[in-house]
């Protein structure tokens, strides 16, 4: 008699961070669909739910193959009952209708568009476009930034740093250190080797970028972080307190910002055309991040502004409930050990936390 023993077709770690996760992956159609899904949800406010999609779209991303059918999943975490449902409904009609429902639904629309402009939760979009943020720049900031666009920034921010504090280093972090082609911001994470040198480093080069006319719109918050006897802060929160930036830069096609009067009206809040699309001038607007950290912290900080959020969360999921540690985008502290462990690299974290080291391009998640 002939005995059938079932091997896997795939397998898979059950934390994201424990895997690697590029990008698109081999199931775009699955990962598409469960993505909506998470959005949808998250802009219901149900995070509980999101999250659930989210997982469930990670672990189709890291396949290193397609999904053929429903038997292939046989065994693999992080998939619930509903993912499972969607799922089944692609493979089997090439579509799921709930997606489409969503897609169609006309709250999923105009949620998706707002938060599509900054990438933010739901509460920060609606504060940003009260502010008149969105409306005055949206053209702009719902198209995406390219890397050409971000290695110009980056050209202009290292510019900028190295006059007021010579010596200071400049990162690219987020979504273009991670390898993407294009994202929804450039974010920077600026750091000093000499402990305290970087204090009130924001706001300086945020004076500087101003004066050279580079920035639309900037809101400044300081660094409030202090570490404290009891471990850093919850685990749960993802909001650091690093001196930070929110801004929209002016990146020009090439030269000088002031170099035309239009532009200089323009930075000034004195627009004659709102409605004008960038083709007609000679500059667009792009979102930045500028976000300071000190040396002592800076492995942390740039491991945390790397992302993805979900790979980040995952990771401070895994050092809770795996390895009893907390850790932020600022340090990773012991509770069984009641201390912080330093880390001069992300190499050092992973390690600290036990788990074999993630290269950026493979937190994708
Ligand atoms: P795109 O910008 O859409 O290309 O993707 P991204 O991954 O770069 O996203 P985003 O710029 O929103 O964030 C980059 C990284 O910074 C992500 O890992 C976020 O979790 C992290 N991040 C964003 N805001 C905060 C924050 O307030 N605190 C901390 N610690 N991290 C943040
Ligand atoms: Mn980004
Ligand atoms: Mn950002």
């Amino acid at each position: 008699e002939e005995q059938s023993v079932e091997v896997p077709v795939f397998s898979a770690a059950s934390y994201v961070c424990q895997r690697h996760t590029g990008q698109p992956g081999h199931n775009p159609l699955l990962t598409e669909s469960l993505a909506v899904l998470a959005e949808s949800a998250e802009l219901n406010g149900d995070e509980g739910r999101g999250l659930a999609f989210r997982r469930s779209e990670a672990l189709l991303r890291s396949l290193d193959r397609r999904v053929q059918g429903m038997t292939d999943l046989r065994g693999l975490p992080c998939l619930g009952e509903h993912s499972r449902r969607v799922i089944q409904d692609v493979l089997v009609n090439g579509r799921s209708s709930e997606v489409e429902e969503t897609k169609a639904s006309s709250r999923y629309k105009a949620m998706k568009v707002l938060t599509g402009v900054f990438g933010v939760g739901v509460k920060t979009a609606k504060r940003w476009f009260t502010e008149g943020i969105c409306l005055k720049h949206y053209a702009d900031l719902n198209q995406p930034v390219t890397r050409d666009e971000a290695d110009s920034v980056s050209v202009t921010v290292e510019a900028a740093v190295c006059s007021v504090l010579p010596g200071a280093q400049v990162t690219l972090a987020g979504g273009f250190r991670r390898g993407k082609t294009s994202g929804h911001d450039v974010d920077f994470l600026i750091t000093h080797p000499d402990e305290g040198k970087e204090e009130g480093l924001v706001r300086k080069v945020v004076a500087c970028l101003e004066s050279r006319g580079f920035l639309l719109y900037h809101q400044t918050t300081k660094n409030t972080y202090q570490e404290s006897a009891q471990g850093a802060g919850r685990p749960s929160s993802n909001m650091d307190r690093f001196e930070r930036c929110f801004s929209i830069f002016k990146l020009t096609n090439g030269g000088d910002p002031r170099d035309t009067r239009r532009a200089q009206e323009q930075a000034e809040g004195r627009e004659p055309d709102q409605t004008a699309s960038a083709g007609s001038r000679p500059w667009r607007a792009v979102r930045v991040d500028l976000v300071v950290s000190p040396i002592s912290q800076f492995a942390f900080a740039l491991l945390g502004w790397t992302g993805s959020k979900l790979f980040e969360r995952e990771m401070r999921r895994w050092a809770v409930h795996e390895k009893s540690m907390t850790l932020s985008s600022h340090a990773l502290y012991d509770k069984n050990q009641e201390r912080y462990l330093r880390a001069s690299s992300e190499e050092e974290i992973f390690s600290h936390l036990g788990l074999e080291y993630v290269s950026p391009s493979g937190r994708n998640a």
